[in-house]
């Protein structure tokens, strides 16, 4: 059975200001922040608003075809990015697992000339090949974030999330109308 690690809001917040002091007491401000789409979009928010940095990107990938079920290799559905040269480039998602996802988006930006690239998760799995720059912390159990936890329990009703029944109920609706 899965064993899952489910982060209050308050988990993620306190995440997201601790990944900002690290970034400034190594005098790290980037000029733009690139998310990867789709669980970084809400930590990269976060982070645009604590820092002040208007200035987004997105690359959106796909690796996971369900809980620790992958593709053979990250999946690129669409590069939403220009103007990166000679910029400082801070690329976030909200975990890196194996670390391949930031591998294959590393080499993605780094043809578009930046000065300098970091990286910043939320939380690392012990076994990713490569840590992030920044995180909050180390997980070696599957996340299920707040903003996943029904992409999640589509694929599994048994996961144990808050309510639950009503998004069933949305689902059960749903499949009746089509
Ligand atoms: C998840 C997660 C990271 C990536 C980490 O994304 O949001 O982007 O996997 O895995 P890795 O370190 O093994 O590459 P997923 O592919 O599930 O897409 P999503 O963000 O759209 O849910
Ligand atoms: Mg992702």
């Amino acid at each position: 059975m899965v064993e899952y690690y489910i982060p209050k809001w308050e988990e993620i917040e306190e995440g997201i200001l601790t990944i900002s002091e690290r970034m400034l007491s190594d005098d790290f401000v980037p000029d733009v922040i690139v998310a990867i789409l789709t669980g970084g979009v809400i930590p990269a928010k976060l982070m645009s608003d604590v820092l002040g940095i208007k200035s987004m990107r997105y690359i959106d990938v796909k690796f996971y075809k369900g809980v620790n079920s992958r593709e053979n290799k990250p999946i690129v559905r669409a590069v939403y990015v220009d103007n990166l040269e000679n910029k400082k480039v801070l690329v976030i998602d909200d975990v890196s697992d194996t670390g391949e996802t930031l591998d294959f988006v590393g080499n993605i930006i780094a043809m578009f000339n930046p000065s300098l690239v970091r990286t910043a998760t939320i939380f690392v799995k012990p076994w990713s090949r490569k840590y992030p720059d920044y995180y909050y912390k180390v997980v070696d159990k599957w996340i299920i974030f707040p903003w996943d936890k029904w992409e999640i329990v589509r694929e599994n009703t048994e996961a144990p999330v808050d309510k639950k029944e009503r998004f069933l109920e949305i689902l059960k609706k749903l499949r009746k109308n089509s």
